[in-house]
């Protein structure tokens, strides 16, 4: 556990020498999310896995709304605290995604390149920014139980419900264990985010953008959109994978990123 200031205290997986990879998991998950990324890096890397406040064995801190402007300032608190002073790959997943332009555009000095992984720089519309508002209260009353039920079949794609259902079960596991104080506080964070995608021509370092093929959440059109929109960015669907593509296909997806990170 890594104190990150008077208040707060994050779990990290800290493994490796090297270039600093931080992974930054999704929404509502934890960091086991990138295990297969976590091995496949370490001989090569320092690879930074943390539980964002209040998911996995990280305590919930803070007030009930958490934004993503205040999560990435959690990771830069994070890699003072471990003194990782040397600019960071990060690599965000859908919410670590959201969290990942907001690290960009409050802390670029302390970013190398960055990895978007089946997420979006568009904001919620209303409708769907109300909706989390709504799933923020419920699961304060009633707990994670139903949102996690719902979201199964949206975020695994059809060939791991079809072909590889096993690697369904532990992530459900981990979206079950969840806090409801850091779900509600991170969904009413989402539908404050900000439209970033006027912003993504002004991003100056390496980018990769990946996205599962059967991703129905973030799909490869949206991201390709995203990828044109960054100066120089690369673009790699995997397959057989919907928006959970590292642990989905973890082959494709650590090819597309051992290969990106060779270059940075
Ligand atoms: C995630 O995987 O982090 C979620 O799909 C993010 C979201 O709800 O927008």
């Amino acid at each position: 556990m890594t104190r990150t200031s008077q208040n707060s205290k994050l779990y990290c997986v800290d493994r490796g020498e090297g270039t600093p990879v931080l992974l930054v998991h999704g929404f509502p998950l934890d960091h086991t999310m990138w295990n297969h990324q976590i091995d496949a890096l370490a001989s090569r890397y320092r690879v930074l896995a943390p539980d964002l406040r209040g998911f996995g064995r990280s305590p919930m801190f803070g007030g009930d709304r958490a934004t993503m402007a205040e999560l990435a300032d959690d990771l830069v608190g994070l890699l003072d605290a471990r003194g990782v002073n040397d600019p960071v790959v990060l690599c965000g997943l859908s919410m670590g995604g959201y969290i990942a332009l907001q690290f960009w555009q409050n802390h670029a000095k302390r970013l190398r390149a960055l990895v978007l992984c089946d997420t979006r720089a568009a904001a919620d519309s209303s409708d769907v920014a109300a909706g989390r508002r709504v799933a923020a209260d419920r699961v304060l009353r009633e707990g994670v139980g139903s949102l996690v039920e719902g979201m199964t079949p949206r975020v695994f794609g059809a060939s791991t419900q079809r072909l590889r259902p096993e690697r369904i079960e532990p992530l459900r596991r981990v979206m079950l264990s969840s806090d409801p104080h850091a779900v509600a506080a991170a969904q009413r964070g989402m539908a404050d985010r900000p439209d970033m995608r006027s912003r993504l021509g002004e991003i100056r370092c390496p980018a990769l953008i990946v996205v599962g093929r059967e991703d129905v959440s973030s799909p490869p059109a949206e991201m390709r959109t995203v990828a044109d929109a960054i100066p120089g960015a690369r673009y790699v669907e995997a397959p057989e994978a919907g928006h959970l593509s590292p642990w989905e296909n973890p082959e494709a997806f650590n090819r597309a990123l051992l290969e990106f990170l060779a270059t940075v």
